[in-house]
């Protein structure tokens, strides 16, 4: 999970009684395993005495949905759960720890660990949505016969529930715009449904929840993070800004990148049409109404660390009645013109933010001449903070030179398509 010379301790945690009981079978099935990498297992029923200096959290234990239980309850009951587990985080836990949230409801359950852990960094709590990303590229891979790594930029917008839009209008397959091979009638009807409805396929068919599935997609949650996952979009349950018009503060599925350097970064950017920018306010809509029903229990404030803006509304706000005419006239028909969509996609995804070993390579090829500033080029020799800021400068250089190439009926296009912090300042 860490890499492979990593070693672990698995400080493990469970409720009392039988589930104590049956953690001293795993805990000697994991002896009895000799992992190499496996530097100690230890047991508690004390999320105080389990987080205790803990690098990284995996938040599995929830409560499973009970007979005639009403999905209200079942949020309540399992927000109760994190809330106790945020705030011994919050006491114990390393300082650094990053928490991965994957007891249902994820997404929420993250929100109200967050919340709960106010010494802590919010963006260090995710919601994992990895494992719907792998389900939606294994299946494109099986209908379109290619391998899983022959697919790319598989976003999982919102929510990890029935509502989560598995977008592939940005997607490659095979080195391929998705939108060119995909069907978009099969992709509408039978594949966005299927991977929304995936975990609920599982229970039906085992009786119980995707384990090796849900286990394999934690690890490689981890491991981007930790070891870094190269150009790969992932898509994970990370605390909003503001991008892309989501209400501040939820925990949402975007896309990120991994360098490896135990944090992420969002994609910014993306262009989003009418039928995405639907189906991302209905899941938007839900963490919404999950973030009310637990409102009691959401005791920290992010204020410091999450500033309210909202892109496209500011944009809008500043624009003359003419401008926004054209804005309206331009967005319809950029929903129509392919041909315009394909470049714009084109030009922002070369403006994507890179890895920044990549981005250091890139720079010190070019020995800090333009269109990278020697500023940016000596910052890149510095410490970590100079290099983010060096990175953050890079990629405004990348987007501004790509964006200059653009016809003024493009820029419009993509001013008015974007609801990105980037697209705003363009
Ligand atoms: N995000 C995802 O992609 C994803 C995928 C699969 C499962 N899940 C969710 O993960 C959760 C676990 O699924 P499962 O199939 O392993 O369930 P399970 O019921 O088999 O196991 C849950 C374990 O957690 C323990 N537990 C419950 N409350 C606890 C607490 N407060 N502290 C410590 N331990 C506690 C239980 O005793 C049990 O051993 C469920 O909420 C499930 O919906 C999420």
């Amino acid at each position: 999970m860490l890499g492979k010379d990593q070693p672990v301790i698995l400080q493990m945690l469970e409720v009392p009684g039988e589930g104590m009981k049956k953690l001293q079978g795993v805990k000697m099935e994991l002896d009895d395993s000799a992992f190499p990498l496996l530097a100690g297992t230890t047991m508690s029923s004390d999320p105080h005495e389990a987080f205790g200096d803990a690098d990284y959290a995996l938040l599995v234990g929830a409560r499973p949905r009970g007979p005639g239980m009403e999905r209200k309850d079942l949020l309540t009951a399992n927000a109760k759960i994190f809330q106790l587990q945020g705030s011994a985080l919050n006491e114990v836990a390393r300082r650094s720890c990053k928490t991965l949230v994957v007891g249902n409801p994820a997404n929420t359950n993250a929100l109200v660990a967050a919340h709960n852990a106010p010494d802590m960094n919010p963006e260090n709590f995710m919601a994992m949505t990895k494992l719907d990303q792998s389900r939606a590229e294994g299946m494109l891979a099986e209908k379109y016969g290619c391998s899983v790594d022959e697919i790319d930029r598989m976003i999982i917008w919102g929510n990890h529930s029935s509502t989560q839009y598995p977008d592939i209008s940005h997607a490659s397959i095979k080195g391929k715009w998705a939108k060119s091979v995909v069907d978009m009638k099969w992709y509408e009807s039978e594949f966005v449904p299927k991977v929304q409805k995936r975990g609920a396929e599982i229970i039906d068919a085992r009786g119980a929840s995707s384990a090796a599935s849900a286990a394999a997609a934690a690890v490689d949650h981890l491991n981007c993070l930790h070891v870094g996952s190269g150009d790969k979009w992932q898509s994970m349950g990370v605390v909003s800004h503001g991008e892309y018009g989501i209400t501040p503060g939820l925990y949402y599925s975007v896309p990120t990148l991994c360098t490896g350097d135990r944090t992420y970064r969002k994609i910014m950017g993306v262009p989003i049409d009418p039928y995405s920018a639907k189906k991302m306010n209905t899941t938007e809509k839900e963490l919404l109404e999950e973030r009310d029903g637990v409102k009691s229990l959401l005791g920290g404030s992010f204020e410091k660390i999450v500033k309210p803006y909202n892109v496209r509304e500011k944009l809008r706000a500043s624009m003359s009645e003419d401008e926004l005419k054209t804005l309206v006239e331009t967005e319809a028909k950029f929903t129509f013109d392919e041909t315009l969509r394909v470049r714009i996609l084109e030009n922002v995804k070369s403006a994507a933010p890179k890895p920044e070993l990549t981005i250091v390579n890139e720079v010190l090829k070019e020995g800090g001449q333009p269109p990278y500033t020697k500023e940016i080029f000596d910052l890149m020799k510095g410490n970590p903070m100079q290099r983010k800021k060096a990175t953050e400068m890079y990629t405004e250089v990348k987007i501004k030179t790509a964006v200059s190439k653009l016809s003024d009926e493009e820029k419009l296009a993509l001013r008015g398509s974007v609801k990105g912090k980037k697209a705003f300042e363009f």
